[in-house]
Order: C-alpha cells, then sequence, then structure tokens
C-alpha cells in the first residue's frame, strides 16, 4: 500500500489488557498522529455474531465494515466480556481478517490530513497490517496484573464480574490469539519490547517517548 511520505506510522502489538491502549492514546496525543484501536473493529464484529445467534455473515460483516463510523467503536457494550471472547472466536476467521484489513491499512498509511502520521494497535499490527512502520512495539505484562488491571476497570464500568472470572477470561484469549494459524500474536523481531508489570502508565510512555524522541528527532 502506498503511503503518504513522511508521516509517523507507530504499530503496537500486545496481548489482552496490556496496557497498549492507554499508551497508543498518550503517543497519539504526543506526536499528533491518528489513533485506532483495532480490537474495536474484532469487538464490533464479536457483537454482531453474538446478536447473529454465533453464525457468521460474511455480507453482514462487510455491509458494517462498509459503513463503519466512529460512533460504533464507541459503544460501551464492546467492552464486556462475552464480546470480548466472541472477537478472538471471529478472529481466526481468514475472510473476516482479509475484510478489515484495507480499512486498517487506509488508516495506517493515509491517516486524516490533519494528523502527522497514525498509531494502530492490536494483535498483528507489526506483523501483517503495518510492516513497514516506523516505529514497532510488543507491550505485555505478566497475566495476573493484566487480570488485575481489566478487574478494576470493569468494577468501574459496575460490571459483575470476578477477579478468576477476569483472569481465565484474560488466559483463553491469550491462547486463542497466539495459537490461531492466521495472524496469531507474536513478537516480531523488529518490535520494541515493553514490559509493563512493574511500570506505571506515565513510566511507561516516558520509556516510549524517549525512543520515540531520539529516532524522530536525531
Ligand atoms: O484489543 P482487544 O482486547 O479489544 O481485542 C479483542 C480481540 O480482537 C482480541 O482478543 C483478538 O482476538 C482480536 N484482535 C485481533 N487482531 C487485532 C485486534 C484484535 O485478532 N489486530
Amino acid at each position: 500500500m502506498s503511503s503518504k511520505k513522511d508521516i509517523i506510522t507507530v504499530a503496537i502489538d500486545s496481548p489482552a489488557a496490556a496496557g497498549a491502549g492507554t499508551q497508543a492514546k498518550l503517543i497519539s496525543n504526543e506526536f499528533d498522529l491518528f489513533y485506532l484501536d483495532t480490537g474495536k473493529i474484532y469487538r464490533l464484529i464479536g457483537m454482531l455474531y453474538i446478536q447473529n445467534k454465533r453464525k457468521i455473515n460474511y455480507n453482514l460483516i462487510k455491509k458494517k465494515i462498509k459503513r463503519i463510523n466512529f460512533k460504533d467503536l464507541k459503544d460501551r457494550k464492546l467492552l464486556n466480556d462475552n464480546v470480548a471472547i466472541a472477537a478472538s472466536i471471529i478472529a481466526k476467521d481468514k475472510r473476516i481478517r482479509t475484510i478489515i484489513k484495507n480499512l486498517q491499512r487506509n488508516f495506517a498509511y493515509n491517516p486524516p490530513k490533519k494528523f502527522k502520521g497514525s498509531v494502530l494497535d492490536g494483535r498483528d499490527i507489526t506483523s501483517v497490517i503495518m510492516k513497514k512502520a516506523t516505529f514497532k512495539f510488543y507491550i505485555t505484562a505478566n497475566v495476573r496484573i493484566r487480570a488485575q488491571r481489566r478487574y478494576l476497570e470493569y468494577k468501574k464500568l459496575k460490571r459483575n464480574i470476578s477477579f478468576n472470572e477476569v483472569l481465565k477470561s484474560i488466559k483463553k484469549r491469550d491462547y486463542l490469539d497466539k495459537n490461531r494459524t492466521i495472524s496469531p500474536l507474536k513478537k516480531t523481531k523488529d518490535s520494541i519490547l515493553i514490559n509493563t508489570s512493574k511500570l506505571s502508565k506515565k513510566a511507561c510512555f516516558k520509556k516510549i517517548k524517549a525512543i520515540m524522541d531520539k529516532k524522530i528527532y536525531n
């Protein structure tokens, strides 16, 4: 895919609830980049799958993606745990991944004009969607720490779910995402590993910003 010259492109992959979204938002604000949370697209299709009695309807999915609007991605129902699990189930499907690929690449390499580039996070961003990104990060953290953070988020959203259920769900999604045949989650050789287990959001961002500043301003 051709891209605008001189834009900054940032690709981030991470297992569930590792803090990639938070860092992606901070990066987008700091460097004036367009942010796309690709997990939300899979969650939207996951929700469609639940609503369609757990049957995959490619025509319906194509229509939804064609008319996608950013309001759809802000639906708070997308944050539900059953939607997250459904997303990782439909994410194994090759045809579904192909339907979404161009949409993601278009935002990655041709972001809206007012931005200086783009930042995308997901599971196959460094390995498939943005192989040529200026920066590639793999953000991870210990699974119990990730579960604890997600559990606190659910509590804030008043979702009725226990810590053990959250832990189980995250482990299930990690397993599905890392072991699927098509576009599995993995750290590419050229991605910088950031482990957030012992880092605050601020400390983590400081690290990322230092890496980016060095390359951009040198
Ligand atoms: O990032 P988030 O947890 O919202 O993603 C939900 C699910 O969508 C993931 O567990 C994964 O199965 C799928 N996904 C994917 N590829 C992406 C983004 C998300 O397979 N690029």
